[in-house]
């Protein structure tokens, strides 16, 4: 690594300039003078996307491996697999030579109409934030760089160039911002894409609070910060919020506007050095990694089936799965059995090695079975019924009917959202068509979020979800449907009974330029379990064709320092015929906090593999925010005293052990009593209780004088709860009431109170 300050003294200002904005699209602006390279990224996120011609937008990129996107990816729950995929997507990029690949995205799954939940992870942050951090992790340990991305709150793809985001401190921080914040800490990104939207009136691209002082100073961030593609609208702006790098070039306005404000004084050249400084660190870290050498499609294929196979999740099995040997006639139905979906649409669409045809790949596998193909539906919304004459017609008379059902690709993309949660008509009715006049009918769905299915469900005995599932998901289908895999994937998104159950649904997409996050803290199956709403499938849920026991659940320490944290461990049994791997999941729930808190939330996971018969101890650590939620008040993370239950489960809706614990806090906190303070505030505060006790009696029983307390007459005022109306009131306006029997000003009162308070910490 050259010596960076040097480099730095030694560039002139038009330089630094250049250097902060591309050179091409796909590259930064190298300096030959001073011999700094130029650093190449590429799409992203499951599979490197770089064009022939780096110098074009929109070229045909060179074949790389598509793996599975990242709604798959997530149901693993699998650290270790995303690990290898992430070191396999750094030898693509090494091959290529590219330095930075663009993603992983982290964003979290606010409503599921959102047109790029197939390139994220979860509606959990701490799912979510554990998966990005270990790809980023395992992308970086061969030497090619990450890109996190949309930083942040970009949630849906309606107006995302320009919509404001209002969202309440606490759900930014515990939801949208915490997945960010474990893949920034735990994974350390060379890189983070802002995104295009603004967040609370600033664009994302010169947001100084969410790019400075959250990411670089409080999160310790040390790479560089990139717009994503065209989020920039004032460079100098963007600059002073802490964007360093702005994508894609080549912009000369741009680089003029910097050169001018820093000569004019409006920007000081230390922010542009800083910027410098990042992009440079980050340059010369990719330089040093070797380009050039092939990588193994053939394993990476395999490695991408493999994953493929444990992200599919299996909803439903009435018992046809894993199909039986000595099958005779097989009807596959369905235009993905032949032309897959495996991929979403947009910046992240991958020119794939090869690709692994559902069909094809069936029929090496299903030994002697005869296959019988009908298309089932056509390519676009048009209703074909001879189509579903058709099928009927084959599935009819087969021992099993397959039915692989993907979304049309018109339906989710990025760049715009859905508009309903719906497969089309054609497929619905096809469904229960074949599912009627079958009993063996499988559904296998390729979709990059939920879908409803309500209508369809109880018509067929078996539903495979099987994603958007990369290049070699065909053939982990196949495995999957044979048993040579047994599945293990877990839902990391819930699955609704109907759109208008959904978290966002009211305060969704926004209006007027603005989306509110109405919702709060609630997304996901925190809204689900708040409102009681039924759901077709919980976070969490996914079948095996084995089954599994909890047994021993146990914690390290039943009264424990919220410093330590606390281990939780778990005897899991394999119980049925079959090997198979279970992903254990830990939730924590609060007894009482001071502020709302979702019912449960999860906190830790772990997955494993047993034999049949096998039993493994699992241990699952939790540390202080495991059990923190985030006080605005503080403005920090706290832990607060008491109890809280620790369950353990196979899903969300499916919790097999319960253990309560006693944390204790360390924290010291100061006081939040102001001039606004209610009673009750008073009261409940520890230092606001000793200074106020004394008064509040006194108030009390005069506020009940005034407020009709003495009456006899029966008028409206007595009889009602005089205490609970008090406590409510501010110390101040109560003081109001009374001034005229004060010895001073209400102001200067609960000033003098506030004082003590302050004297007791
Ligand atoms: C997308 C990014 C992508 C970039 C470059 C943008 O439109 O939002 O995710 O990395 O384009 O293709």
């Amino acid at each position: 690594m050259p010596d960076i300050e040097s480099i730095i003294q030694q560039m002139t200002l038009e330089e630094k300039a250049a250097l902060c904005t591309g050179e091409g699209p796909w590259t930064t602006t190298p300096i030959p003078r001073l011999g700094v390279p130029r650093l190449v990224v590429s799409d992203g996120p499951h599979g490197v996307r770089h064009p022939v011609d780096v110098n074009q937008i929109g070229s045909l990129s060179h074949p790389a491996t598509c793996f599975p996107t990242a709604s798959s990816l997530a149901c693993t729950w699998n650290v270790e697999l995303l690990h290898g995929m992430g070191e396999a997507l750094a030898a693509e990029c090494n091959a290529l030579g590219v330095g930075v690949l663009l993603g992983p995205g982290n964003n979290m799954k606010r409503t599921p109409l959102c047109g790029r939940n197939f390139e994220y992870f979860s509606e959990d942050p701490y799912l979510g934030g554990e998966l990005a951090a270990s790809l980023i992790v395992g992308l970086q340990s061969r030497g090619a760089g990450a890109s996190l991305k949309h930083f942040a709150l970009n949630n849906q793809e309606y107006q995302r160039f320009s919509i404001n985001v209002e969202v309440g401190e606490r759900a930014m921080r515990e939801i949208y911002l915490t997945g960010f914040e474990k893949a920034v800490k735990q994974g350390k990104p060379w890189t983070v894409m802002c995104a295009y939207n603004k967040l609370h009136g600033t664009y994302c691209s010169e947001h100084y609070r969410l790019l400075v002082e959250i990411l670089k100073e409080e999160w310790g961030f040390e790479g560089f910060v990139v717009s994503d593609w065209g989020a920039v609208h004032d460079r100098v702006a963007s600059l002073q919020g802490g964007l360093d790098l702005e994508m894609p070039g080549p912009k000369p306005s741009r680089v003029q506007a910097v050169i001018q404000a820093v000569q004019g004084g409006s920007l000081d050249e230390a922010v542009l050095d800083e910027a410098v400084r990042n992009i440079l660190k980050i340059v010369y870290k990719a330089a040093e990694t070797p380009k050039g050498e092939a990588f193994d499609q053939q394993a990476h294929h395999a490695l991408a089936r493999k994953i493929a196979a444990e992200g599919m999740v299996l909803l439903k099995n009435d018992g046809v799965l894993p199909l039986r040997e000595g099958l005779r006639r097989i009807a596959v139905i369905g235009h993905a059995a032949k032309t897959p979906h495996y991929q979403g649409g947009g910046s992240s669409h991958i020119n794939p090695t090869m690709v692994a045809i559902p069909f094809d790949e069936l029929q090496q596998q299903a030994g002697d079975a005869e296959l019988l193909y009908a298309e089932g539906y056509p390519s676009d919304d048009a209703f074909c019924q001879d189509l579903i004459d058709e099928a009927v017609n084959i599935a009819k008379d087969t021992d099993v009917a397959l039915l692989y059902i993907a979304l049309p690709t018109y339906k989710e993309s990025e760049g715009y959202d859905r508009t309903d949660l719906d497969l089309t008509a054609q497929q619905i009715a096809l469904i229960k068509a074949v599912g009627d006049v079958q009993p063996n009918t499988v559904v296998i769905l390729n979709n990059g979020s939920a879908v409803v299915m309500g209508e369809w469900i109880d018509h067929v005995n078996a539903v495979l979800e099987a994603w958007m599932m990369g290049q070699a998901g065909g053939g982990a289908i196949t495995d999957v449907l044979f048993g040579k895999v047994n599945p293990s994937g877990k839902l990391a998104e819930t699955f609704p009974v109907k759109l208008p159950d959904t978290p966002a649904y009211i305060n969704y997409p926004g209006e007027n330029g603005e989306v509110l996050y109405g919702e709060g803290l609630f997304i996901g199956y925190r809204y689900y379990e708040a409102k009681h709403i039924p759901v077709q499938f919980p976070f969490g849920y996914g079948g095996s064709y084995t089954t599994f026991a909890y047994s021993n659940a146990a914690v390290s320490a039943g009264e424990f320092k919220d410093t330590d944290g606390l281990t939780v461990s778990v005897d899991v049994t394999n119980t049925g015929a079959v090997a198979g791997k279970e992903v254990v999941q830990v939730y924590v729930h609060d007894h009482k906090s001071t502020l709302v808190r979702p019912h449960k939330e999860l906190k830790g996971f772990v997955k494993v593999e047993l034999q049949p018969g096998e039993t493994k101890t699992v241990t699952i650590p939790l540390d202080f925010r495991a059990f923190a939620y985030w006080h605005p008040g503080y403005g920090q993370w706290i832990a607060e005293e008491g109890e809280f239950d620790i369950l353990i489960g196979a899903s969300s809706a499916d919790i097999r052990c319960k253990q309560t614990v006693t944390l204790h806090s360390t924290q010291e906190l100061p006081s939040l009593l102001n001039r606004e303070s209610t009673i009750r505030d008073w009261m409940e505060d520890p230092r606001g209780k000793v200074v106020f006790g004394p008064m509040f009696r006194q108030i009390a029983e005069g506020m009940g004088q005034a407020m009709g307390g003495g009456e006899t007459d029966g008028s409206e005022a007595t009889g009602i709860d005089i205490m609970t109306m008090v406590m409510d009131m501010t110390v101040m306006s109560i003081l109001h009431f009374q001034d005229a029997m004060l010895p001073a000003t209400p102001e200067q009162i609960v000033d003098g109170l506030l004082q003590q308070v302050k004297q007791l910490a």
